[in-house]
Parts: C-alpha cells; structure tokens; sequence
C-alpha cells in the first residue's frame, strides 16, 4: 500500500484539514484512492483521559440514566423549558434539551442537571442556528452565494460566539444537504446544487462553529444534518421518499457531510426521508458502514425530531418498540422528542433482542462529545457575557459586510446600476420594500424583526437630502387583490428611478415550505409589469430562499439583483449595491430554471446519447420550453469587467497519483474595484462509467482595482479527478480530462490534459 500525501483541497480552503487518501493499489487501468482515514478528535484535550473518564461514568450508570443520556426533549419556542421536564431532568433521564435557550433559562435546568442529579452529568442545550443566533446573517444559501468561504467561516463563528453566550452550547447546522429541485423550501438551509462547493461551505461553517476546540467559550458544537439524501425528495415535496443510486448518494449527497465529518464536526443528525426503501434513521449502510466505518467518525448521531418513532408511519417498524430497535442498531445515538428508547429498550435487552453494548456505545459517544465540550468543569452560561455579546454593533457591521457580499447581479443593462447617490426622486415599491420580519428568513435563531434595517431604511439613509424617496408596498405578498397599485404606479411615475422589491415570505422557505409553482406569488408580477410600463428606469430586487421562474422579469426589467434573505442588516447591504459603495461579485450556487416544468435541472448534468440539437426533433428537450437555464450555476454580474486571459497548465500529461498546476490571469478590465469569482470545472471525456458534462472542482474570489491583474493558480489531484467506479472505488482513470476556467458555468477559457498510465 502506497500512501498518498494527505491533501486538503487547495483549490479554496486552503486551511482546511486534510481529507487523508491512501493509494490502495495499483492497476493498469486505474489508481484505486481508499477515501478515508481516521479522523484526528477534535479537541485538543488528551483523548485516553477523555475515554477513561467516559468508561468511569459509564460504569457508574444504570440502564435507565444511559438511555438518559440518549434522550433530548424540547422546550417552547420562546425559548423557556417545561416544567414537566424538571423532574426528568433531576432524576437523570434527559441527556439533551433544544429550543431551551437564554442564560438563565439553561442555568436554571442545568443547576438541576449538575446539582440534583445523581451522577452530575450536565445537559446540552442545542438550537437551530443556521445563519446566526441574534445578529442574523444572509440564510445559507446566500451565503453561499458569496463564494467566499472564510466570510462564511466568520459569519458561523460570530453565530457561535452569540450562541454560546446565550447557553446554546451546540447547534444543528451545517445543513449540508446538497438541492437540486428549488420547489423544496430546504433549499435555502444548504449551499445548492453543488457537492464541491456544498463541501467548501460545509467545511467553512464547521470551523466557524467549532473553531480547533468546540469547548472554547466562543465556539459552539456543531452538527451536520440531515443525513442523508434529505434533499433529493421526490417531486420537491418535504420529507417525501428519495431514491438514489449509490453512485449519486457517493458523489452528489455523501461530500459535504464527508467534508463536515473531516473537519471535525461533532454531531451529524439523520434525517427523516425513506432511502432506497431504508429510511435513514434507521439506515446501516449510510449510518454505520460509511459515517462509522469508512469516515471512521467518532462523534454521535442525532435523530432529526421524532424521526424514530416516524419509521412506524414510513412502514419500517410495526410499533415502537421495533422502531427503537431498527434506529440504535443502525446508529442513531440519541432520540429527538419522542421516547421510544426510553420506554422499550430495557425490555428489549431483557428479551435478547438488543445488546447492552449497543446502548453502552451509543453512551459513550454522547458523553465522549459533552466532556469535549468542556461541559462537565464549565457547565454554566454568564449572563453578562450574553448581555454583552448578542448584537454588538461590530457583529453588525461583519453581517452588513457578507449579505453585500452574497448579492448576485443577475441583470444590469445599460448600467442602469449602480444608482446615484443624488437622484432627484426615487421609487421604492413592493411588498419586501419595508419589511422587517421577512427579512431574517426562516430559521432565524432568536433574531428580531426589530433589530432589522428594511430596504427602505437602508436606501433612505444612504441617498443625500436632495433625493425625494417615495415608497408605496403596492401588494401583500401573497394578496389576491392589489389595493395598492395605483398609488405605486403613480410615484413610480414621478421617479427617476423605481426599485421594486419583491418576493417570498420568510415561511415559504424552509422546512415544511415546498412549493409546486416558482412564480412571484400573490399579484407581485403585475405589479412589476405596471411599474415597468411607466416607462421609469425599474430594478427588481428579489427577497427569496429558492430559485424563482422570473422569466418575464429577466426578459423586460432592465436590472435585477438577488438578494435572497439578507439578514439583521440587510436594507444597509442592499443599498451599498444599489448605490455602488460595494459592487457585487455573488454568483449563484444554484441554477435557476426558466420555468418549474424543467426541473430537476443543475448545471453537472450527465451528457445523454442525443444531446439537444435544435434541428434534430429526436434530441433530449422539450416541445415547449428550452432546455438552457434562465441563469445558471456561478452565474453573476458585476459593476465592472474582467477578462481571463493567458490559461496554463504545469503538465498535459499526467500519472493518476499526480497533480497539475492550472493557472490563469484575471484582469480588472472595467471602471471600478469589484470582485470576480474565478471557478475551475474539469470533464472526463470517456470514462468507465458516463460523467457529468462540468464539475466544478476548484473556485477563488479575488478583489480587483480598475486594470489590475492577478494570477490565480489551481491545483488538480487525484481528489479531483477521481470517481467510483463500477465497483463503488474512487479512482483516476487514465484518458483525456477537459479543463474549463471560467466566471461562470457555462463558456471559459479551455485546454485538456491526459492521464496516462
Ligand atoms: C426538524 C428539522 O428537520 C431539523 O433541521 C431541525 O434541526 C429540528 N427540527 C430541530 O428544530
């Protein structure tokens, strides 16, 4: 066995760990990769003292506080706990709580846990903090839309630092679940379509929790979810089966949480979808035989909310008892909300059915993660620390800073932006226009609407005093009757400029949030449309946790800007791109479609035998639409211009375990500073099994004065150019691999290298 240099992926995150790969042998026709080798614990503490104090514990504990330990319960929404649970909690029976949250509030149950209980084992307290827990952050997908891992990277350590403040001592996030059907409201929980940028996002987001030592006052424990194939429901409907071959579940949904899983992540949680006919809460292959054995992950598993006790609904188990059963031996570690490990496991070792060495394991990876965690010597949150950390105004300025960022330009024509800052009217319109809750998106942690900057604020703070800005919402959201309209149509008239903002409530994204139409809702389009035909200069700004089908929109409105969910700050972030004190450099990292009929459409597609060919009938398309996307995937304009020049590479030919540099100038060709985002995709023309037509493998996003040029270089390994074979084993194929350097997914710079034997 010859080891390959352990490689992190230089191509971004370039402090990253390694994701170890080992040569496992040689053939003539391929370099087999084994993908895993263990992975370094993450805390720094000794980790045999951590084991024999785990051991000492569990020695300690009777069945009844071990299946304690395996059990998490829920408090209310506003954040207290029950006091039903009080009770549980001192005679050792919950291990974990969520939603409970606030200093006090978990000192208070955690006082009981510490104090009252017979074997002090404190209690963990977890909450969903996806993009920040009171300084809201752009929702993930926007954030993703920034390309730029250490933003996102700072943005999840300062959600951390908020958090953990407050008692939440872990959150359920990374949501690293890769989307391609943006009908499924989740879409806006993950970083899109892509498994190579989801895995750059997946590891930033795990750092930016967790930091080298989750036990850190300012980090948090962090949890990737949901594992697996979650996102792939069929027909975009939430928590609908999904089938997958093992081929996509390998190179599509397993990376990001493998990229998680490598970089430490403590906690994975298993999601709710039936898997090829094993719901993944109960799933061995995914749970036990990848997580466990090949990513050798030592940390414990989570169930998604009473996703045990829903195997009974899914067909998988008759009743409870078997329900505990299938998810223990398969590796779900703890039980979210229901109780059904409480209730039957005892009874089901006592009949042989389930062995107490199962239990002990589950045991000691939750207690092996709470003495991680530093827990047991500093069980306690500070309230002055949480008074003094939530919403300082630098956590504002840094979430101003990167929902800027994650704007995506999709339109601009005839540089209508960005706006002058001395107009003499302008026209603020739309539903979103003065919305302070919908701003925070879904999943919004214990942000508050008040704490929000609307658009209209942020574009009235930032225009001089000779600008008149008019404002009128026009329409509800999701109105049938548009009272409105007049009065918008009339101020957009007497405008310069009208800037239109529309989109989708917070709740209609999200879980539980799946739609079967990506139109505007309510009468937002005709609005659009009146405005537009007023003939005054309009820009469409999209508030929105999916891709939408803006045809019309793209087709008529001079400009539009994505702005997705922008967060605590978003009406500043919005305005420093309309008004041009940031230029935007977002590319989506999603694609969007013209309309929903082409879904499930994503920019790695597999080529087909009769690739569309308009003049020939019997080719892959439709009758009655395109088969291109309206924008695609790492699509994005800027205030300025750039041009690739100059593309090498190191070697055009290449052995499977080495690697090619590929290199590329990047000019700033236009009249202002902006941002481009450089993104390499690599096509294996021919190979044993069919490829995708791209596949994005490497991306930089550089900051470019008026005539400045750069060089930015990549580096393609065997991770890269690796893919499972027939026989499920990563390997590098020798033969001709194209090489696409470019802004966008679509067009680029081109050249070919060689793998030879
Ligand atoms: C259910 C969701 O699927 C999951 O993402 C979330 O973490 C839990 N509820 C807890 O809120």
């Amino acid at each position: 066995m010859i080891a390959l240099r352990p490689s992190s992926d230089r191509n971004v995150a370039k402090r990253s760990r390694s994701w170890g790969r080992m040569i496992r042998g040689l053939s003539l026709m391929s370099v087999v990769l084994l993908v895993g080798m263990p992975v370094s614990p993450q805390s720094p503490r000794p980790a045999d003292e951590i084991e024999r104090k785990v051991e000492a514990l569990l020695r300690q504990m009777t069945l009844e506080e071990k299946l304690g330990q395996l059990q998490m319960l829920d408090g209310d929404a506003d954040g207290s706990y029950r006091p039903e649970h009080l009770d549980l909690v001192r005679r050792g029976l919950v291990g974990a709580f969520l939603n409970v949250r606030g200093a006090r509030r978990v000192n208070e149950l955690q006082r009981i846990a510490v104090e009252e209980s017979r074997l002090k084992i404190p209690l963990l307290f977890g909450f969903d903090v996806l993009h920040g827990y009171r300084t809201i952050f752009p929702v993930p997908l926007g954030e993703a839309s920034s390309w730029d891992p250490e933003a996102v990277e700072r943005a999840a350590h300062i959600a951390a630092t908020e958090a953990r403040a407050a008692g939440v001592t872990w959150t359920f996030a990374p949501m690293v679940d890769i989307a391609r059907d943006p009908r499924w409201g989740r879409i806006v929980e993950g970083s899109g379509e892509d498994p190579y940028l989801g895995s750059v996002m997946a590891r930033a987001r795990v750092r930016g929790f967790q930091g080298h030592d989750y036990s850190a006052p300012d980090r948090v424990l962090a949890c990737a979810k949901h594992f697996v194939g979650y996102g792939a429901a069929e027909g975009g409907r939430d928590y609908n089966t999904t089938d997958l071959s093992e081929r996509t579940l390998r190179e599509v949904y397993l990376p990001p949480f493998r990229a998680a899983v490598e970089a430490g992540v403590g906690t994975i949680m298993s999601a709710f979808n039936d898997l090829n006919g094993i719901p993944a809460s109960a799933n061995p292959l995914t749970l036990r035989t990848i997580l466990r054995g090949e990513w050798t992950f030592d940390g414990f598993v989570l169930s998604d909310y009473t996703a045990i006790e829903e195997l009974i609904a899914h067909g998988l188990a008759a009743d409870g008892a078997e329900a505990a059963r299938l998810a223990l031996d398969a590796g779900v570690d703890m039980e979210m909300v229901s109780r059904l490990y409480a209730r039957h496991v005892p009874h089901l070792i006592k009949e042989g059915k389930l062995s107490m060495a199962a239990v002990d394991e589950a045991v000691r990876r939750v207690l092996r993660v709470k003495f991680r965690l530093g827990l047991f010597e500093r069980p306690y949150a500070d309230e002055a620390r949480e008074r003094a950390l939530v919403l300082r105004p630098e956590h504002r300025a840094a979430a101003r800073g990167i929902a800027a960022r994650s704007i995506v330009l999709l339109k601009n024509d005839g540089g209508l932006l960005p706006l002058g800052k001395n107009l003499r009217s302008l026209a603020v319109i739309g539903p979103l226009a003065d919305d302070q809750k919908n701003m925070l998106g879904p999943w919004s942690g214990d942000g508050r609407a008040e704490d929000v900057v609307t658009i209209l604020a942020g574009i009235r703070a930032k225009v001089g005093p000779e600008t008149q800005v008019h404002y009128a919402p026009g329409c509800g959201i999701t109105d049938a009757a548009c009272a409105g309209m007049d009065e918008a149509v009339r101020l957009a008239r007497q405008s310069d400029v009208a800037i239109v903002v529309v989109g989708e409530s917070a709740e209609m994204s999200g879980e539980a949030a799946s739609r079967a139409s990506l139109d505007l809702p309510g009468r937002q389009l005709e609005l659009v449309k009146a405005i537009h035909a007023t003939g005054t200069p309009t820009v469409v700004v999209l508030v929105n946790g999916r891709p939408l089908a803006i045809s019309w929109i793209a087709d008529h409105v001079p400009a539009i800007l994505e702005t997705w969910f922008a967060g605590t700050e978003a009406g500043h972030a919005i305005a420093d791109v309309l008004f041009g004190d940031v230029t935007p450099g977002g590319k989506l990292p999603v694609t969007f479609p013209r309309s929903v009929g082409q879904i499930p459409i994503y920019y790695n597609h597999k080529m087909t035998g009769r690739p569309p060919d308009p003049r020939n009938k019997y080719t892959s398309k439709y009758l009655d639409e395109e088969v291109t996307p309206l924008f695609p995937f790492g699509y994005g304009l800027s205030y300025t211009e750039f041009r690739l020049t100059n593309l090498q590479l190191s070697a055009r030919r290449l052995r499977p375990t080495e690697r090619v540099t590929v290199s590329v100038d990047v000019e700033n060709v236009g009249p202002r500073t902006g941002d481009e985002v450089v993104q390499l995709y690599i096509r294996d023309v021919a190979a044993s099994v069919t490829r995708p037509v791209r596949e994005l493998k490497g991306f930089e996003r550089v900051t470019l004065r008026p005539g400045e040029k750069r060089r930015v270089t990549f580096t393609l390994g065997p991770e890269h150019l690796g893919f499972y074979n027939r026989q499920m084993r990563f390997v590098v194929e020798p033969g001709e691999f194209r090489v696409f350097v470019g802004t966008s997914s679509v067009g680029g710079l081109e050249a070919s290298i060689e793998v030879v034997q």
